[in-house]
């Protein structure tokens, strides 16, 4: 098992949900944040929790469909942390709508935040991990990048293309000692989700459990690796 303290995480999307539970709960393993969310009022409640765990972070706000924004953010986090030995390609946008519904705009939205956000963080990162011959990139896909529903096209598809390009960077940068997954969670319990009423949290899943798994994933030790992972309600419906 490895011990994750003093490593370094970039977490895009740390403002809340998975994203927030994944900072919280790699602080309680003494990891170092880079953090990333849209804005510095959306990362400033993560903020606070962090600073109650004397935690060491930083965060610099960007918009990771805009490849300047990207970039410069990780540049930022890195003149802080040095390279990073995690990233968390986590941001995400919820774009639904009938496939006649769905504009141009809103497929560009799906295709750029989920697909892109990925490409432009990951791009301005891997080299540093590269250098280090060492590291874990965890993309979060979906359930939705498995299975097309009614309604989902444009998610669906961005999720599915975060499929496939988490295996084919995993399969270019496994000689570095890297170790590329993607997770594809069904329904956890976030604001991308809520609003169809109360759900028995003991059926759902809830950030944390997300946040756990990627913890113990990511203490395996270096030499193995899980390609992508499904992770699944109880029977919530
Ligand atoms: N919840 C689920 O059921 C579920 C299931 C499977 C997969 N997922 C995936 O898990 C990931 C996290 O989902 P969640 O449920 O935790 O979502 P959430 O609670 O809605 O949080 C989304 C996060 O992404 C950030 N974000 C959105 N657009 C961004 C952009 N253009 N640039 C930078 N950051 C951006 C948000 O920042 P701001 O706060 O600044 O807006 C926020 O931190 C997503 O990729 C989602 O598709 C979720």
């Amino acid at each position: 098992m490895q011990n994750l303290t003093g490593k370094k995480a970039l977490i895009t999307g740390a403002s809340r949900g998975i994203g927030r539970a994944t900072a919280l709960a790699l602080a309680a393993e003494g990891v170092k944040l880079g953090l990333t969310a849209t804005s510095k009022e959306s990362l400033s409640g993560v903020e606070e929790e962090l600073k109650k765990m004397k935690a060491e972070f930083y965060s610099a706000p960007a918009d990771v469909s805009s490849e300047e924004e990207a970039t410069q953010a990780v540049k930022q986090l890195e003149a802080e942390l040095g390279a990073f030995d995690i990233v968390i390609n986590n941001a995400g946008a919820a774009v639904r709508g009938k496939f006649m519904d769905l504009t141009a705009a809103d497929w560009k939205k799906a295709l750029d935040v989920n697909v892109m956000g990925i490409v432009h963080i990951t791009k301005a990162a891997l080299p540093g991990m590269i250098e280090k011959n060492k590291g874990d990139i965890i993309n979060i896909s979906s359930m939705s990048g498995l299975k097309g529903t009614e309604g989902s096209g444009a998610y669906s598809a961005s999720k599915f293309a975060v499929l496939g390009l988490s295996e084919s960077l995993m399969q270019e940068v496994r000689r570095n000692n890297i170790r590329v997954s993607a997770l594809t969670p069904s329904l956890v319990e976030t604001d991308l989700t809520r609003g169809d009423g109360e759900r028995n949290p003991d059926k759902f899943m809830q950030p944390e459990d997300l946040a756990e798994y990627m913890v113990s994933q990511l203490k395996l030790e270096q030499r193995t690796f899980i390609k992508t992972a499904a992770l699944w309600g109880t029977n919530p419906f």
